[in-house]
């Protein structure tokens, strides 16, 4: 496993690559890593011949400071774990390496963006989108891998590769949880014990609501009324939103079709704030 800190290292590597045909799966990453990262590394090692895993805490997607000097950060820990995962390469660069002096052009995906976490964190999928661009441009990777955890930015990352025709496949991952049903995140570290069985009624609001679907209900508000009863079980998690959206297009929906939505959760549990969904009529 070789670590890289040059953007024109990696880029000359995975020009070779090209050469050689081989077929290379980008996992893109801010370090911290938990097992949900590790499920990304395992789908990707399964359907790539090189896996290029980057950490980089990305400082364009944070619109609180604080959030961005709290990010914990140990490459260390991180490259270990990697080296039991068969990495072929650790793209790890310095903040100047991706924003150079000067830096001015910014990636603003539409309308995906609008509301929910892009309320919640204005500039946020800016930053996403901007750093995703950079990476898919400088890898040119065959396949990149991300989780299904953060809904809105997988529809964000889908939209760009669309849009700037990048010839990158997008591999969805499924949602890794804990015991209690809490999906993995690098910000469960910070919930105390009692904090993540707190935190597993966002899962348990999410699948009765599932339930429900499974048993004819159509209606967004009636979902969203079996969401926040839920909820409202579990005094130490406070709703920021439920919403019953199109799983690409990220609209909220009055009433579920035929294609694929999504029941998103944003809470807050200990002052952590947390996001999760279930995706109905699921496609693949
Ligand atoms: O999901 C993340 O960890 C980040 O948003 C990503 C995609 C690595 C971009 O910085």
């Amino acid at each position: 496993m070789e670590i890289i800190n040059r953007r024109q290292r990696i880029f000359s590597i995975s020009r070779k690559l090209r050469r050689e045909e081989k077929t290379v799966g980008l996992v893109p990453t801010m370090g911290a890593l938990h097992e949900g990262h590790l499920a990304l590394i395992k789908e990707a090692r399964q359907m790539s011949d090189i896996v290029i895993v980057s950490i980089f805490v990305n400082p364009t997607q944070f619109n609180n400071s604080v959030d961005l000097e709290k990010y914990p950060r140990d490459l260390t820990k991180d490259v270990a774990r990697l080296a039991e995962y068969e990495v072929d390469f650790v793209f790890a660069p310095e903040e100047n390496e991706i924003y150079p002096e000067g830096f001015s052009t910014f990636v603003n995906v539409q309308n995906v963006t609008d509301g929910l976490e892009g309320e919640f964190r204005p500039g946020h999928f800016r930053g996403v989108a901007t750093v995703v661009t950079i990476l898919f441009n400088t890898v040119r990777p065959d396949l990149a891998f991300f989780g299904q955890k953060d809904a809105q930015q997988l529809a964000v990352i889908r939209r760009l590769t669309q849009d700037l025709g990048f010839e990158t496949e997008i591999v969805v991952v499924p949602t890794v949880r804990e015991e209690s049903g809490l999906a993995m995140s690098s910000r469960n570290e910070r919930l105390t014990a009692e904090g993540r069985e707190r935190a597993a009624v966002i899962i348990k609001a999410l699948r009765e609501a599932k339930t429900a679907f499974k048993r004819g209900e159509r209606n967004a508000s009636e979902l969203s009324r079996i969401v926040r009863e839920v909820m409202a079980t579990e005094p130490g998690a406070q709703l920021e939103y439920v919403a019953i959206v199109d799983r690409n297009t990220m609209q909220k929906l009055e009433k579920v079709g035929d294609s694929e939505a999504l029941i998103l959760v944003a809470a807050n549990v200990e002052d952590v704030r947390l996001i999760d969904n279930v995706i109905l009529n699921r496609k693949q």
